[in-house]
């Protein structure tokens, strides 16, 4: 069988976006630790400093937070290609679906920012609009006063989130907004690569997130946990996937092997938000045991946690359906793309890696062709 190597360790591209060291645990976003930022910067400054390249001062911030704002509404005809999806479309496809009808003329290479904007804005809209029109509930439109993730939940919920609420879900956004060359990422910049425009970018990262090693682990965290049940029967459930040779959702990653620092700040954020919580007290005990046997069948890979195994955690404690986890991190990490989109179009070059044929050869004859 043909081998595919995963591009490991190949480096596509120069970036002033983000540093991730994954043998040390550090994430840094232009010059800060995003750990940090997670703490006490909202998603809107944040999301500034990885477009822009700095922190945003109050006027530049103000300015941006309102761009947000005018973005949000979603147009009628997107609403009108998304009640005509039929029901049992899963969400990330949703999206795909409706992030690629946005793409009129307006959005004709060169990337900018206004355009970066106007998807950011409108993603969450997208998916509140869907979460309740397939429900034939009610839709809550956007409210001009909340930030970009306290509306998120409000129009999903109908109500406004507590600070806490917020605060959890903004450092979750904040950790997930960008994480160097990941699949998503690459997708992105190699479609926009041939010069193609930032929705088909975007479109492409949207189908690449979907895939359950990427942003559709989270979700498989949450049934994983769910069929374990009970403390009981946390290692013989472990032990009978990683017998069968299935991966366990959650743990390993290509770049960090060691700590992630997402993991550590997330899980302390769990912690706070759902105080005495015997789910959260399963996920803990699920996280050690798991660790343990995968050194035990996997010695050496330096197998832990990743992102996904808490940011099920924290998503579960704003009450986030798990259906939506996927599209959130997507939510998330639009910005990213974005930042990396824009640096891509800056400096363009083709994306064009090579493989290695290890097929049949036509015998000694070179051909009689052209
Ligand atoms: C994230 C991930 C895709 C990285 O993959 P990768 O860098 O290509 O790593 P590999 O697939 O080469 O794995 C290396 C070894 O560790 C094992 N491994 C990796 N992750 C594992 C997991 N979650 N459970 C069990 N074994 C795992 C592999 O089977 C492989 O074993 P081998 O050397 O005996 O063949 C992978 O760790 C994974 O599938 N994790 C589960 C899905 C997940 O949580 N995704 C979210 C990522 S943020």
């Amino acid at each position: 069988m043909a081998k595919v190597t995963g591009l490991e360790g190949i480096i596509a591209a120069e970036t002033e976006i983000s540093l991730v060291d994954g043998d040390n645990g550090l994430l840094v976003y232009r010059g800060y630790w995003a750990k940090d930022l997670a703490i006490d910067h909202s998603f809107e400054e944040c999301a500034y400093l990885l477009l822009y390249g700095n922190l945003p001062n109050e006027t530049e911030l103000l300015q941006f937070t309102n761009r947000l704002i005018d973005n949000r509404k979603l147009p009628q005809a997107i609403e009108e290609i998304i009640d005509r999806l039929p029901n049992d479309m899963d969400m990330m496809s949703v999206l795909r679906t409706a992030v690629s009808a946005l793409g009129d003329s307006t959005f004709s290479w060169k990337p900018t920012i206004e355009q970066a904007v106007r998807i950011i804005s409108v993603v969450p809209t997208i998916i509140a609009y869907r979460y309740h029109q397939v429900r034939g509930s009610e839709v809550f439109l956007s409210k001009r006063g909340l930030s970009h993730i306290a509306n998120y939940l409000y129009m999903l919920q109908g109500k406004v989130p507590t600070h806490a609420q917020e605060r959890a879900l903004t450092a979750y956004f904040v950790l997930t907004l960008e994480h160097g060359m990941n699949a998503s990422t690459f997708s992105a910049r190699s479609v926009l690569s041939t010069e193609s425009d930032i929705i088909s970018a975007i479109t492409g990262a949207i189908g690449a997130m979907k895939g359950p090693l990427h942003g559709g682990a989270p979700t498989e965290v949450i049934h994983m946990l769910d069929d374990i049940h009970s403390i009981e029967n946390a290692e013989q459930w472990l032990r009978e996937r990683l017998e069968k040779g299935e991966r366990i959702m959650g743990f390993g990653h290509r770049v960090y092997k060691t700590h992630d620092p997402r993991v550590v700040a997330l899980k302390k954020i769990s912690q706070i938000l759902a105080g005495k919580d015997p789910w959260l007290d399963l996920a803990l005990h699920v996280e050690k045991t798991a660790i343990r046997l995968l050194e035990e069948y996997k010695p050496g890979r330096k197998l832990y946690t990743n992102v996904e195994f808490y940011a099920a955690a924290v998503l579960r404690a704003v009450q986030m359906p798990a259906e939506l986890f996927t599209p959130t991190f997507t939510a998330s990490r639009v910005v990213g793309w974005s930042a990396h989109l824009l640096e891509q179009a800056e400096n363009n070059r083709i994306f064009r890696p090579q493989s290695t044929y290890v097929g049949e050869m036509p015998g000694n004859s070179i051909g009689r062709g052209f």
